[in-house]
């Protein structure tokens, strides 16, 4: 690769120093040095972003007089046409032109002749850089938020379609208790909520604008910096040139949030993965979100539940690898910056995808009522139920309720039969106290109705909290 660059460089830059900064150098640099340096391959993804803060800095300028009119429309007709050519695929990108920025400014010389060398005045790569990131991470947190709002529409729909439905609750992945499915879904519709909040705080404080900090120092040019801010639909400037440059700290927020949820996104991945398997058989993935074995024709795999899992990993990594890199940086920009993007790209891409992939398993998912029922009394659930009611009706103190039934679910287990199979004789000579009554509680149904605090998983709750979550969320 080396040797294809070295060639690559020599003819493309001609043999000469680098056009935007070569003034002092006499030679081309090494091949291996315009490999190293360059991230056109990458940051091509802020041309959108770049022009839209060239534009706003070209106007700027131009209403304080710094441009002409003329000039001014010639560099916003220019960058236009320069997107056009990128979108429809025309423009020719130049390694030896480094980045994005580059790019973009060599091409507008092309188009338009000495005015685009203007543009750059008053400005640098540094806070140029700065700004275009901030605009893409406000976009990945706007898109974010959408797609999560779509998952949660999921989840409530669903939630609302199985608010009785019952199904065993785990702790330890033990069974512990019966639950409602809705209930249950309606958990992660919390979990995206406040995973929601955290991309919009992330959002309230990258929103300053980093343009006109310039290198480093500010400029001496009597620059406008509300205007480039308000016309980019940033809240205000940021308030200090050298921190504006320097730090990176508004993608970590982005990817902190994006590693938080795409733990939420794995774990749903984790019960998409358990529900659906043979043993337990609560849901049935869609034919369109499952696979099939090459090999085994009886498989259903859940695949896109397991890449779900699969991609925490990278969204994660991400936050390490820039956190990794921005520890130890002097103020103010240094050149490891750079590789702030690729592993935000990468991230933003891989929660996209999970968490669309959630909606659309979501959405299609089936649950199997009877299977969930059976499955919601075995391994004695109703148990707690017993106690409790031991306490209730008959003003047993719960520790010694809780050891009378622990002695109850020991018969049964003898027994090999339900807590509800056993005979009222067989519970009145573990504890007297216990009545024909008893019976009711010891149903799933019964269990899920009684837990009716707020918060709990009683059907009527559900279908309470489904219409506050709409409320609350998808307004
Ligand atoms: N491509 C560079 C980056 O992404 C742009 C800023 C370059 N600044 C500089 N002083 N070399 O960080």
């Amino acid at each position: 690769m080396g040797t294809k660059n070295n060639s690559d460089s020599t003819d493309s830059a001609g043999g000469g120093s680098n056009q935007m900064w070569g003034g002092r150098f006499a030679a081309a640099p090494d091949a291996l040095m315009e490999r190293i340096n360059a991230s056109i391959g990458f940051d091509k993804a802020l041309y959108a972003q770049d022009i839209a803060g060239s534009v706003a800095h070209a106007r700027m300028l131009g209403d304080v007089g710094i441009l002409s009119d003329a000039d001014v429309t010639a560099i916003c007709d220019g960058l236009a046409g320069i997107r056009d050519e990128i979108e429809a695929g025309t423009f020719e990108f130049k390694t030896e032109l480094e980045d994005i920025h580059m790019n973009i400014e060599a091409r507008l010389t092309e188009r338009i002749g000495d005015a685009a060398g203007r543009l750059h005045t008053a400005r640098s790569r540094n806070d140029q850089v700065a700004t275009d990131f901030r605009l893409w991470v406000r976009d990945a947190v706007d898109a974010a938020d959408d797609a999560l709002k779509a998952l949660q529409t999921a989840l409530i729909d669903q939630a609302e379609v199985h608010a009785d439905w019952v199904m065993p609750g785990f702790t330890h992945l033990q069974a512990a208790q019966p639950v409602t499915a809705g209930h249950h879904l309606l958990a992660y519709v919390e979990m995206f909520g406040r995973d929601r909040s955290r991309f919009s705080d992330a959002r309230a404080r990258l929103n300053e604008s980093p343009l006109g900090a310039g290198a480093l120092a500010g400029t001496g040019f009597p620059i406008k910096r509300d205007m480039t801010a308000t016309a980019l639909g940033f809240d205000r400037p940021t308030a200090n040139s050298l921190d504006s440059v320097s730090d990176r700290d508004f993608v970590l927020e982005y990817l902190a949030a994006a590693a938080i949820c795409a733990g939420h996104l794995s774990r749903l991945g984790e019960e998409l993965v358990i529900w659906s398997s043979a043993q337990f058989r609560f849901a049935r993935l869609s034919d369109a979100f499952s696979t099939g074995s090459s090999m085994m024709p009886q498989k259903r795999n859940p695949d896109a539940a397991e890449l779900i899992r699969g991609k925490t990993g990278r969204v994660l990594g991400a936050f390490v690898a820039l956190s990794t890199v921005m520890k130890g940086l002097p103020l103010a920009y240094s050149k490891d910056m750079q590789e702030d993007k690729e592993p935000v790209f990468d991230a933003a891409e891989a929660l996209m995808v999970c968490v669309a992939a959630a909606t659309g398993m979501i959405a299609d998912l089936t649950f199997d009522r009877e299977r969930l029922a059976a499955a919601a009394g075995e391994g004695f659930t109703t148990a707690t139920d017993l106690a409790d009611w031991l306490v209730r009706e008959a003003g047993v103190p719960f520790r010694e309720s809780h050891h009378i039934t622990g002695r109850v679910v020991a018969l049964a287990e003898e027994k090999g039969c339900g807590l509800e199979d056993l005979a009222l004789a067989e519970l009145t000579a573990i504890d007297e106290r216990i009545s024909n009554a008893v019976f009711d509680v010891l149903g799933v149904d019964n269990s899920v109705r009684s837990r009716n605090s707020y918060g709990g998983t009683a059907p009527d709750n559900v279908r309470a909290q489904v219409i506050s979550a709409r409320e609350r969320f998808l307004k």
